[in-house]
Protein backbone atom coordinates (compact mmCIF):
# COMPACT_ATOMS: atom_id res chain seq x y z
CA UNK A 1 0.00 0.00 0.00
CA UNK A 2 1.72 3.77 -0.57
CA UNK A 3 2.51 5.48 2.06
CA UNK A 4 -0.09 8.56 0.84
CA UNK A 5 -3.54 5.90 1.61
CA UNK A 6 -2.59 6.48 4.87
CA UNK A 7 -0.58 9.73 5.65
CA UNK A 8 -2.95 11.75 3.44
CA UNK A 9 -6.62 11.20 5.68
CA UNK A 10 -4.54 11.79 8.88
CA UNK A 11 -3.41 14.82 7.64
CA UNK A 12 -6.86 15.64 6.53
CA UNK A 13 -7.60 14.51 10.10
CA UNK A 14 -5.36 17.16 11.74
CA UNK A 15 -6.21 19.78 9.69
CA UNK A 16 -10.26 19.51 10.15
CA UNK A 17 -9.62 18.36 14.03
CA UNK A 18 -12.44 20.10 16.05
CA UNK A 19 -12.51 23.56 15.31
CA UNK A 20 -13.06 23.97 19.27
CA UNK A 21 -9.69 21.84 20.07
CA UNK A 22 -7.92 24.09 17.84
CA UNK A 23 -8.83 27.06 19.33
CA UNK A 24 -9.62 25.99 23.01
CA UNK A 25 -5.86 27.25 24.74
CA UNK A 26 -7.01 30.91 24.63
CA UNK A 27 -10.63 31.21 24.15
CA UNK A 28 -12.28 34.61 23.44
CA UNK A 29 -15.38 34.81 25.83
CA UNK A 30 -18.11 36.97 26.34
CA UNK A 31 -19.87 37.01 29.62
CA UNK A 32 -22.97 38.69 29.93
CA UNK A 33 -23.86 39.68 33.26
CA UNK A 34 -20.57 39.61 34.76
CA UNK A 35 -21.19 42.37 36.80
CA UNK A 36 -23.87 40.32 38.49
CA UNK A 37 -23.10 37.59 41.74
CA UNK A 38 -22.68 34.58 39.64
CA UNK A 39 -21.24 36.26 36.62
CA UNK A 40 -18.51 37.94 38.07
CA UNK A 41 -17.30 34.72 40.28
CA UNK A 42 -17.65 32.85 36.68
CA UNK A 43 -15.08 35.99 34.87
CA UNK A 44 -12.36 35.85 38.03
CA UNK A 45 -12.28 31.56 37.11
CA UNK A 46 -11.81 32.41 33.02
CA UNK A 47 -9.47 35.61 33.68
CA UNK A 48 -7.47 33.41 35.88
CA UNK A 49 -7.27 30.37 33.21
CA UNK A 50 -5.72 32.76 30.91
CA UNK A 51 -8.93 33.58 28.87
CA UNK A 52 -9.70 37.12 27.16
CA UNK A 53 -12.78 37.54 28.71
CA UNK A 54 -15.58 40.43 27.65
CA UNK A 55 -18.61 41.39 29.95
CA UNK A 56 -21.38 43.00 28.56
CA UNK A 57 -24.14 44.04 31.47
CA UNK A 58 -26.55 47.27 32.07
CA UNK A 59 -25.42 47.23 35.53
CA UNK A 60 -29.48 46.87 37.18
CA UNK A 61 -27.92 44.57 39.55
CA UNK A 62 -24.90 44.28 39.13
CA UNK A 63 -22.24 46.02 40.11
CA UNK A 64 -18.57 47.72 38.65
CA UNK A 65 -16.92 46.68 42.31
CA UNK A 66 -17.93 42.91 41.09
CA UNK A 67 -16.14 43.61 37.54
CA UNK A 68 -12.43 42.06 36.92
CA UNK A 69 -9.72 44.66 35.84
CA UNK A 70 -8.67 42.33 33.60
CA UNK A 71 -11.98 42.00 31.43
CA UNK A 72 -13.08 44.39 29.58
CA UNK A 73 -16.52 45.56 29.57
CA UNK A 74 -19.10 47.75 28.18
CA UNK A 75 -22.11 48.56 29.97
CA UNK A 76 -24.30 47.06 27.48
CA UNK A 77 -28.46 46.20 27.62
CA UNK A 78 -28.87 42.73 26.59
CA UNK A 79 -32.19 44.03 24.44
CA UNK A 80 -30.71 46.56 22.51
CA UNK A 81 -30.13 44.19 19.23
CA UNK A 82 -27.85 46.70 17.28
CA UNK A 83 -25.11 47.03 20.00
CA UNK A 84 -24.96 43.44 20.51
CA UNK A 85 -24.52 43.13 17.00
CA UNK A 86 -21.85 45.53 16.98
CA UNK A 87 -19.57 43.99 19.74
CA UNK A 88 -19.98 40.71 17.61
CA UNK A 89 -19.02 42.07 14.74
CA UNK A 90 -15.92 43.69 16.22
CA UNK A 91 -14.50 40.54 18.18
CA UNK A 92 -14.84 37.41 17.16
CA UNK A 93 -16.15 34.90 19.81
CA UNK A 94 -15.22 31.69 20.54
CA UNK A 95 -17.81 30.69 23.25
CA UNK A 96 -20.77 32.99 24.90
CA UNK A 97 -21.09 32.51 28.66
CA UNK A 98 -24.89 34.17 29.05
CA UNK A 99 -25.57 34.86 33.05
CA UNK A 100 -27.49 38.47 32.19
CA UNK A 101 -30.76 37.85 33.49
CA UNK A 102 -34.12 39.83 35.01
CA UNK A 103 -34.03 37.22 37.58
CA UNK A 104 -36.51 38.25 40.38
CA UNK A 105 -39.16 35.66 40.03
CA UNK A 106 -41.86 37.75 41.53
CA UNK A 107 -40.93 40.98 39.50
CA UNK A 108 -41.79 38.39 36.51
CA UNK A 109 -45.09 37.61 37.96
CA UNK A 110 -45.99 41.15 38.18
CA UNK A 111 -44.81 42.25 34.71
CA UNK A 112 -44.16 39.33 32.40
CA UNK A 113 -43.86 41.42 29.62
CA UNK A 114 -40.35 43.04 30.90
CA UNK A 115 -39.22 39.78 31.90
CA UNK A 116 -39.59 38.57 28.58
CA UNK A 117 -38.20 41.43 26.99
CA UNK A 118 -35.03 40.45 28.63
CA UNK A 119 -34.98 36.62 29.46
CA UNK A 120 -36.24 35.25 25.91
CA UNK A 121 -35.86 38.38 23.46
CA UNK A 122 -32.69 39.47 25.00
CA UNK A 123 -30.97 35.74 24.67
CA UNK A 124 -32.33 35.69 20.88
CA UNK A 125 -30.79 38.78 20.25
CA UNK A 126 -27.24 37.07 21.68
CA UNK A 127 -28.12 34.01 19.99
CA UNK A 128 -28.81 34.92 16.40
CA UNK A 129 -25.26 36.83 16.66
CA UNK A 130 -23.92 33.42 17.66
CA UNK A 131 -24.98 31.93 15.20
CA UNK A 132 -24.19 35.04 12.59
CA UNK A 133 -20.49 34.89 13.55
CA UNK A 134 -19.38 31.50 14.15
CA UNK A 135 -19.54 30.95 18.13
CA UNK A 136 -19.00 27.23 18.49
CA UNK A 137 -21.24 27.02 21.95
CA UNK A 138 -23.03 28.78 24.14
CA UNK A 139 -23.46 28.25 28.45
CA UNK A 140 -26.63 29.27 29.75
CA UNK A 141 -27.26 29.71 33.26
CA UNK A 142 -30.74 28.16 33.71
CA UNK A 143 -32.67 27.50 37.32
CA UNK A 144 -33.76 23.94 37.97
CA UNK A 145 -35.94 25.26 41.11
CA UNK A 146 -37.68 27.66 38.86
CA UNK A 147 -37.95 24.97 36.02
CA UNK A 148 -39.52 21.98 37.62
CA UNK A 149 -42.11 23.92 39.81
CA UNK A 150 -43.42 21.62 42.21
CA UNK A 151 -41.71 18.53 42.20
CA UNK A 152 -42.93 15.09 41.78
CA UNK A 153 -40.24 12.97 43.27
CA UNK A 154 -37.31 14.53 45.59
CA UNK A 155 -34.34 15.49 44.44
CA UNK A 156 -35.28 15.96 40.78
CA UNK A 157 -33.17 14.71 37.93
CA UNK A 158 -32.96 16.16 34.64
CA UNK A 159 -35.91 13.80 33.44
CA UNK A 160 -38.25 15.50 35.78
CA UNK A 161 -41.40 16.71 34.05
CA UNK A 162 -40.75 20.88 33.73
CA UNK A 163 -43.54 22.47 34.86
CA UNK A 164 -42.55 25.85 35.04
CA UNK A 165 -45.20 28.43 37.48
CA UNK A 166 -43.29 31.91 36.88
CA UNK A 167 -42.75 33.41 33.69
CA UNK A 168 -39.09 33.40 34.84
CA UNK A 169 -38.96 29.70 34.91
CA UNK A 170 -41.02 29.87 31.92
CA UNK A 171 -38.73 32.20 30.05
CA UNK A 172 -35.38 29.65 31.46
CA UNK A 173 -37.56 26.47 29.68
CA UNK A 174 -38.02 28.79 26.60
CA UNK A 175 -34.51 29.51 26.08
CA UNK A 176 -33.76 25.91 26.89
CA UNK A 177 -35.99 24.89 23.96
CA UNK A 178 -34.91 27.29 21.55
CA UNK A 179 -31.21 26.39 22.02
CA UNK A 180 -32.15 22.84 21.44
CA UNK A 181 -33.40 24.46 17.58
CA UNK A 182 -30.21 26.05 17.32
CA UNK A 183 -28.35 22.74 17.51
CA UNK A 184 -30.66 20.79 15.02
CA UNK A 185 -30.80 23.60 12.34
CA UNK A 186 -27.30 25.98 12.79
CA UNK A 187 -25.71 22.92 14.57
CA UNK A 188 -24.84 25.88 17.59
CA UNK A 189 -23.40 23.54 21.06
CA UNK A 190 -24.97 24.57 24.23
CA UNK A 191 -24.73 23.87 28.14
CA UNK A 192 -27.58 24.25 30.21
CA UNK A 193 -26.97 24.55 34.06
CA UNK A 194 -30.30 24.07 35.98
CA UNK A 195 -28.86 25.44 38.81
CA UNK A 196 -30.49 25.25 42.43
CA UNK A 197 -30.48 27.97 44.73
CA UNK A 198 -26.93 29.52 44.76
CA UNK A 199 -25.26 31.65 47.61
CA UNK A 200 -21.75 33.34 48.12
CA UNK A 201 -20.27 36.52 48.20
CA UNK A 202 -21.14 39.40 46.30
CA UNK A 203 -24.60 37.96 46.01
CA UNK A 204 -27.01 41.10 46.23
CA UNK A 205 -29.14 41.20 49.54
CA UNK A 206 -30.94 44.38 48.76
CA UNK A 207 -33.09 42.23 46.36
CA UNK A 208 -35.93 39.53 47.49
CA UNK A 209 -34.18 36.68 46.14
CA UNK A 210 -30.87 35.37 48.08
CA UNK A 211 -31.73 34.69 51.33
CA UNK A 212 -28.50 33.72 52.57
CA UNK A 213 -27.57 37.38 51.58
CA UNK A 214 -30.60 38.77 53.42
CA UNK A 215 -30.33 37.16 56.92
CA UNK A 216 -27.14 37.19 56.63
CA UNK A 217 -26.65 40.98 56.70
CA UNK A 218 -29.63 41.59 58.35
CA UNK A 219 -28.30 39.96 60.93
CA UNK A 220 -24.46 41.49 60.91
CA UNK A 221 -26.66 44.91 61.13
CA UNK A 222 -28.76 43.46 64.23
CA UNK A 223 -31.66 43.12 62.72
CA UNK A 224 -34.14 40.43 62.73
CA UNK A 225 -35.21 38.96 59.12
CA UNK A 226 -38.42 37.45 58.72
CA UNK A 227 -39.22 34.04 58.17
CA UNK A 228 -41.97 33.72 54.85
CA UNK A 229 -44.40 31.74 56.35
CA UNK A 230 -43.80 28.89 58.74
CA UNK A 231 -40.45 28.92 57.08
CA UNK A 232 -40.44 25.06 56.17
CA UNK A 233 -39.86 25.59 52.97
CA UNK A 234 -37.48 23.84 51.23
CA UNK A 235 -34.49 24.79 49.22
CA UNK A 236 -30.78 23.00 48.08
CA UNK A 237 -28.80 26.02 48.53
CA UNK A 238 -24.96 25.51 46.61
CA UNK A 239 -22.07 27.44 46.90
CA UNK A 240 -21.20 29.67 43.96
CA UNK A 241 -17.68 28.24 43.73
CA UNK A 242 -19.12 24.84 42.92
CA UNK A 243 -21.54 26.47 40.27
CA UNK A 244 -18.22 28.14 39.04
CA UNK A 245 -17.05 24.95 38.79
CA UNK A 246 -19.47 23.62 37.00
CA UNK A 247 -18.88 26.78 34.16
CA UNK A 248 -15.24 25.70 34.08
CA UNK A 249 -15.88 22.00 33.42
CA UNK A 250 -18.58 23.30 30.37
CA UNK A 251 -16.14 25.00 28.52
CA UNK A 252 -14.58 21.94 27.18
CA UNK A 253 -18.01 19.93 26.57
CA UNK A 254 -19.66 19.32 22.94
CA UNK A 255 -23.06 18.89 21.89
CA UNK A 256 -26.51 19.81 23.50
CA UNK A 257 -26.37 19.41 27.21
CA UNK A 258 -28.42 20.07 30.02
CA UNK A 259 -27.55 19.44 33.68
CA UNK A 260 -28.47 20.29 36.98
CA UNK A 261 -26.09 22.03 39.38
CA UNK A 262 -27.14 21.24 42.94
CA UNK A 263 -26.29 19.65 46.08
CA UNK A 264 -28.78 17.14 46.42
CA UNK A 265 -29.92 17.77 50.21
CA UNK A 266 -33.10 19.37 51.24
CA UNK A 267 -32.43 22.46 53.50
CA UNK A 268 -35.63 24.80 54.75
CA UNK A 269 -35.83 28.33 56.01
CA UNK A 270 -35.70 27.67 59.79
CA UNK A 271 -32.68 25.73 59.79
CA UNK A 272 -30.83 28.20 57.31
CA UNK A 273 -31.75 30.91 59.58
CA UNK A 274 -30.66 29.16 62.49
CA UNK A 275 -27.17 28.18 60.77
CA UNK A 276 -26.66 31.61 59.64
CA UNK A 277 -27.66 33.02 63.32
CA UNK A 278 -24.79 30.99 64.44
CA UNK A 279 -22.32 32.14 61.94
CA UNK A 280 -22.95 35.55 62.94
CA UNK A 281 -23.24 35.23 66.24
CA UNK A 282 -26.23 36.78 66.10
CA UNK A 283 -28.73 36.18 69.55
CA UNK A 284 -32.42 37.78 66.93
CA UNK A 285 -35.27 36.18 67.27
CA UNK A 286 -36.72 34.12 64.84
CA UNK A 287 -39.88 35.85 63.56
CA UNK A 288 -42.07 34.82 60.82
CA UNK A 289 -44.70 36.63 58.34
CA UNK A 290 -47.21 35.75 56.41
CA UNK A 291 -46.36 33.11 53.73
CA UNK A 292 -45.56 34.56 50.17
CA UNK A 293 -48.61 33.48 47.88
CA UNK A 294 -47.76 31.07 45.23
CA UNK A 295 -44.08 30.11 46.92
CA UNK A 296 -42.58 26.51 46.26
CA UNK A 297 -42.48 24.53 48.57
CA UNK A 298 -39.95 22.26 48.29
CA UNK A 299 -37.32 21.81 45.55
CA UNK A 300 -33.74 20.03 45.73
CA UNK A 301 -32.03 18.60 42.77
CA UNK A 302 -30.27 15.39 41.87
CA UNK A 303 -27.08 16.63 40.11
CA UNK A 304 -25.64 12.77 39.68
CA UNK A 305 -25.68 13.13 35.87
CA UNK A 306 -23.02 16.11 35.43
CA UNK A 307 -21.16 13.94 38.26
CA UNK A 308 -21.24 10.63 36.19
CA UNK A 309 -20.17 12.90 33.12
CA UNK A 310 -17.70 15.86 33.95
CA UNK A 311 -16.37 14.55 37.12
CA UNK A 312 -18.05 17.89 38.99
CA UNK A 313 -19.13 17.14 42.41
CA UNK A 314 -19.90 19.50 45.56
CA UNK A 315 -17.32 20.86 47.24
CA UNK A 316 -17.99 23.15 49.93
CA UNK A 317 -20.62 21.78 52.32
CA UNK A 318 -23.43 24.59 53.72
CA UNK A 319 -21.65 24.73 57.39
CA UNK A 320 -18.23 26.14 55.67
CA UNK A 321 -20.61 27.85 52.24
CA UNK A 322 -22.58 29.72 54.45
CA UNK A 323 -19.08 30.75 57.17
CA UNK A 324 -17.60 32.08 53.83
CA UNK A 325 -20.45 33.92 53.38
CA UNK A 326 -20.55 35.62 56.43
CA UNK A 327 -17.14 36.50 56.41
CA UNK A 328 -17.51 38.28 53.29
CA UNK A 329 -20.41 40.55 54.67
CA UNK A 330 -18.68 40.61 57.58
CA UNK A 331 -15.72 42.15 56.20
CA UNK A 332 -17.69 44.38 53.93
CA UNK A 333 -19.57 46.00 56.70
CA UNK A 334 -15.91 46.50 58.09
CA UNK A 335 -15.22 48.39 55.01
CA UNK A 336 -18.49 50.13 55.71
CA UNK A 337 -19.42 48.68 52.37
N1 LIG B 1 -28.85 33.17 42.14
C1 LIG B 1 -29.47 32.02 41.96
O1 LIG B 1 -29.80 31.31 42.90
C2 LIG B 1 -29.80 31.54 40.56
C3 LIG B 1 -30.46 30.32 40.42
C4 LIG B 1 -30.77 29.87 39.15
C5 LIG B 1 -30.38 30.60 38.03
N2 LIG B 1 -29.76 31.79 38.21
C6 LIG B 1 -29.39 32.56 37.01
O2 LIG B 1 -28.02 32.93 37.08
C7 LIG B 1 -27.84 34.18 36.41
C8 LIG B 1 -27.11 35.15 37.32
O3 LIG B 1 -27.90 35.38 38.48
P1 LIG B 1 -27.32 36.16 39.74
O4 LIG B 1 -27.88 35.52 40.94
O5 LIG B 1 -25.86 36.33 39.60
O6 LIG B 1 -28.08 37.56 39.58
P2 LIG B 1 -27.51 39.03 39.39
O7 LIG B 1 -28.72 39.92 39.38
O8 LIG B 1 -26.45 39.33 40.36
O9 LIG B 1 -26.88 38.96 37.93
C9 LIG B 1 -27.57 39.29 36.77
C10 LIG B 1 -26.73 40.28 35.98
O10 LIG B 1 -27.40 40.56 34.75
C11 LIG B 1 -27.36 41.98 34.53
N3 LIG B 1 -28.52 42.31 33.69
C12 LIG B 1 -29.83 42.26 34.02
N4 LIG B 1 -30.59 42.64 32.99
C13 LIG B 1 -29.74 42.93 31.97
C14 LIG B 1 -29.91 43.38 30.64
N5 LIG B 1 -31.15 43.65 30.14
N6 LIG B 1 -28.82 43.57 29.86
C15 LIG B 1 -27.58 43.34 30.36
N7 LIG B 1 -27.35 42.92 31.61
C16 LIG B 1 -28.42 42.73 32.41
C17 LIG B 1 -27.44 42.59 35.92
O11 LIG B 1 -26.97 43.92 35.98
C18 LIG B 1 -26.57 41.63 36.72
O12 LIG B 1 -25.22 42.02 36.70
C19 LIG B 1 -29.24 34.64 35.98
O13 LIG B 1 -29.44 34.26 34.64
C20 LIG B 1 -30.15 33.87 36.88
O14 LIG B 1 -31.42 33.68 36.30
C21 LIG B 1 -29.45 32.28 39.44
Amino acid sequence: MPASCWFIPILVGYFYRDEYERRRSVLKILVTGGAGFIGSHVVDAYVQLGHEVTIIDNLSTGRRENLHPKARFLEIDVRDAGKVAEIFNATHFDLVNHHAAQMDVRRSVDDPVYDASVNILGVLNLIECCVKNGVLRVLFASSGGAIYGEQDYFPADEQHPTRPISPYGVAKLTTENYLFYYKAVHNLDSVCLRYANVYGPRQNPEGEAGVVAIFASRMLAGASPVINGDGRQTRDYVYVGDVVHANVLALNTAGTRIFNIGTGVESDVNALFRHIRNSTRSNVEELHGPAKKGEQLRSVLDARKIQAALGWKVSVSLEEGLQRTVEYFRSKKRHGG
